[in-house]
């Protein structure tokens, strides 16, 4: 219910600390099987419904970890064992989940995948070596169905920064902001056929704080600013700017583009990261907030200050938004047919209305339970060909990889590495998926209404 304090570049390197002795590790696929330095003490996460204060007055009882909304933000250094101990303190079984890391099944968190659930009043403990650089985050994995204070509509989310060995040093100081909606419901409004159904939700905030009630983000003209954006909304998409500056894009997901573009308006579909530098250079007060009205009406924005501006906070939409995969990808790879592959997987999206009204999803034609496993062997080099036939985007999620995207709607682009990638509504998309981490591992869409029902898949080394 804090707002995360800003941490210097200093202090993320005192954090990082042990890890700098560690040689470093070179490409993606080197296992770092020996602990080093096997950590003596867990960290803790406590499960616990919490009171968090999205502004004076406005309070809701929500589950979190640690009584905070975010939870706390998780430092690990890079390919140095890690022990968190996680208490269930909750009314319902729970599990944690490491979005973005390349570990095994069973400490991964997705009960699908096989890992253990935590029971009412149990504690787990999670030990993984978390192997590549950058923001990754944690959650709750559990299912929501209709209970809008359960799984990603409550407040179970926190960053978790796995630091460089090696510090870039490129930024003087460091904003971490995660994207959250509250009191979700659904609409019972009548839809055309196409459009997807979508809650809709009260309020909205970074860091669990409304804008005018939170503190604003203090900075010093000169300053290179790395923002790390997380979108941790169970359903929606966030598009943000901040006018008179603009964003140059290092990572997504928490890996480093090859071409760090510069843009003005940054777009997160759910469970996305964006790291993104900007140079203070407009001494005043903005208003970082969503483009679109509802958002910011909904109280989702930060007021970036400057030391010594005074006066009311500026806002000013951007006259377009040019936010595009493609800028930060570099040259295009060959195309997708001259690949070498050991197999390429067709998989079509699509939307079905159950007699009730309910709304169900396929990949292929099946949902979740019905769906046959995708088979792969370790090592082995594959394509997913994803098809959005439905008339709304999908943050599409890859557990305990990542994947490549080289092809979007008509376009090859430069290569970018994600593990949840945004489809628009009726695209397309082409990523190469190198199976190098045996163990079942579960494939889905991070809209939590879509995974609930329907839209996951099971991947099985063979
Ligand atoms: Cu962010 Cu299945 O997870
Ligand atoms: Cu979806």
């Amino acid at each position: 219910m804090n707002d995360i304090p800003p941490v210097t570049r200093r202090q993320a390197m005192l954090a990082a600390g042990a890890g700098l002795l560690l040689p470093p590790r070179f490409g993606h696929t080197a296992p770092a099987p020996v602990p080093a330095f096997p950590p003596s003490q867990p960290t803790s996460l406590g499960i616990a419904p919490t009171t968090v204060e999205l502004a004076p007055g406005i309070t809701r009882r929500v589950l979190a970890y640690n009584g905070q909304v975010p939870g706390p933000v998780l430092r690990l250094p890079e390919g140095r064992p890690a022990w968190v101990r996680v208490t269930n303190g909750s009314d319902a079984s729970e599990l944690v989940h490491w979005h973005g890391l390349d570990i095994g099944a069973v400490p991964d968190g997705a009960s699908e995948e096989g890992a253990a659930t935590i029971p009412t009043g149990g504690t787990l403990d999670y030990r993984f070596v978390p192997t590549r650089a950058g923001t990754r985050w944690y959650h709750t994995h559990t299912m929501a169905m209709m209970d809008f204070s359960r799984a990603l509509y409550s407040g179970q989310f926190g960053f978790l920064i796995v630091e460089p060995r090696r510090d870039p040093g490129r930024y003087d100081r460091e904003i971490l902001l995660a994207a959250h909606h509250w009191d979700g419901s659904l609409p019972d409004t009548p839809r055309s056929p196409e459009q997807c159904a979508m809650p809709r939700y009260r309020y909205a905030t970074f860091n669990g704080r409304l804008m005018p009630a939170a503190e604003p983000v203090r900075v010093r003209q000169g300053e290179r600013v790395l923002f790390r954006f997380l979108n941790a909304s169970a359903t929606e998409t966030v598009s943000l700017a901040l006018p008179g500056h603009v964003f140059t894009v290092t990572a997504l997901d928490g890996n480093p583009v090859a071409n760090p573009a510069p843009v003005s308006v940054i777009t997160l579909g759910v469970a996305e990261r964006v790291d993104a530098v900007v140079q203070m250079n407009r001494p005043g007060r903005w208003v970082l907030g969503p483009i679109d009205p509802a958002q910011q009406a909904a109280g989702l924005g930060r007021v970036i200050e400057y030391a010594g501006s005074t006066g009311p906070a500026v806002w000013a939409p951007p006259p377009a938004s040019d936010w595009d995969y493609a800028l930060f990808g570099g040259a295009a790879a060959s195309p997708v047919e001259d690949l070498r592959l050991d197999g390429v997987f067709p998989m079509l999206f699509e939307r079905h209305l159950a007699p009730d009204g309910m709304e169900g999803w396929t990949i292929n034609g099946r949902s979740y339970a019905d769906l046959p496993p995708l088979r792969v062997r370790a090592g082995g080099r594959y394509l997913f060909r994803w098809t959005n036939l439905s008339g709304c985007a999908h943050p599409l999620h890859l557990h305990r990889h990542r994947f490549t995207v080289l092809r979007q709607g008509m376009r090859r682009i430069g290569p970018i590495e994600k593990d949840t990638v945004q489809i628009g509504r009726f695209d397309t998309i082409d990523a190469l998926f190198v199976a190098d981490n045996p163990g079942d591992t579960l494939f889905h869409c991070h809209h939590q209404m879509h995974m609930d029902y329907g839209f996951m898949q099971m991947i099985r080394y063979t």
